[in-house]
């Protein structure tokens, strides 16, 4: 079955290409307030994103399901959700409408986490009617739909037409009884794209940037003739992040791509993110750590991001995005050449 044996090598593959880090956080540079006039313990995690009020601003995002050995994957991910607070989205549910013998590699991550901010994924070739059935075969708060153009091309057997995409995703925000999100896998999202995105009702847009797991480099180890000149295509987390930025008001923004530590979150959440999304760090706790390790992890990126508040004299995170930043390297050329101020 073509289906379940990509979700094994991906979940593979993924783990051992690793993120690249080259999502351009370097460049941003918080400045230092020696008087911040904070207290740590009065630092909160919450936030609200699509209307939906989450107790972190982490999602564990998208990745697996459809396959006997990713149920224990998503599993693992449902418990550190559950124990940390954290939303999750479970990986493309596809595999599941076609074959429902897979589901309960998805539902595994609602039963485990029955109270838990959970998200239905598909891709954007999805109808309405498979919108529908994502959501309610995992009871989703938020519907996520992917876009994954650079990956289906380079992917052998992936899709090669890309029209309709935005009439679709229109009807599922209507038909959805829940939120959805737009989401990219790694390549970014850039101005022009999102403002059209935000037209159709969405609620939350994850930019999904280069930077971190890289679909290009998965998809060539996949292929006998590779395309390897497209490891480096796409806008990396900062790049997207600062070009979809000035939407922030119509449309809460996500970040994802390479994100992997508290700092970087907060450097997120200073440009325009409300939330941050992170696939292949929180892939290597699971097949890595114990379950105690990973929990251990998990608190530490919020006693990161929390050191961060403090620094800076913030006590909530809607106040980040006031934060000065100084912005240099390859980041501030794109932002210059694109005219971003
Ligand atoms: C993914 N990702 C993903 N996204 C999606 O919307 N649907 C999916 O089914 C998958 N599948 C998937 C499998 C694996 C093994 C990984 C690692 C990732 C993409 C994911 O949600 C995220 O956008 C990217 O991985 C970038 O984030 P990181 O990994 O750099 O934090």
């Amino acid at each position: 079955m073509q289906r379940t044996s990509r979700k094994k090598e991906h979940i593979e593959l993924a783990y051992q290409t690793g993120l690249s880090g080259r999502h351009g956080f370097e460049d941003v540079k918080f400045v230092h307030n020696c008087i911040p006039e904070s207290a740590f313990s009065l630092t909160s995690l919450n936030t609200v994103i699509g209307g939906l009020s989450f107790s972190s601003p982490i999602i564990i995002n998208a990745m697996t399901g459809g396959a006997h050995e990713t149920a224990e994957v998503n599993r693992k991910l449902a418990i550190f959700a559950r124990e940390c607070g954290l939303a999750m989205a479970v990986g493309s549910q596809m595999a599941a409408i076609k074959d429902p013998r897979t589901i309960e590699s998805y539902t595994v991550a609602r039963q485990l986490n029955p109270n838990g901010i959970l998200m239905a994924n598909l891709g954007a070739e999805a109808t309405v009617a498979q919108a529908l059935q994502a959501v309610e075969m995992i009871e989703a708060d938020m519907l996520q739909i992917h876009l994954n153009v650079m990956q289906e091309l380079i992917m052998p057997e992936g899709d090669r037409d890309f029209r309709g995409v935005l009439e679709r995703i229109e009807a599922i925000v209507e038909a959805a009884p829940c939120p959805v999100m737009i989401k990219e896998v790694g390549f970014g999202i850039d101005f022009k794209a999102a403002e059209k995105l935000a037209t159709l009702g969405i609620a939350a847009l994850d930019i999904g940037g280069s930077g971190g797991t890289n679909f290009a480099k998965i998809e060539n180890e996949r292929r006998v003739d590779r395309l390897d000149m497209f490891h480096d295509w796409g806008l990396n987390t900062t790049q997207s992040l600062l070009e979809v930025a000035p939407l922030r008001e119509g449309v809460d923004i996500i970040a994802t791509g390479g994100i992997s530590n508290g700092l970087e979150i907060a450097k997120a959440l200073s440009i325009g993110a409300k939330g941050v999304g992170m696939a292949g760090y929180f892939l290597k706790l699971a097949l890595q750590a114990t379950e105690k390790e990973a929990l251990l992890a998990i608190e530490q990126l919020h006693h990161q991001l929390r050191i961060v508040m403090t620094a800076l004299g913030v006590d909530r995170l809607e106040q980040m995005g006031a934060q000065p930043v100084v912005i240099s390297g390859d980041t501030y050329h794109w932002a210059t050449m694109r005219g971003i101020d």
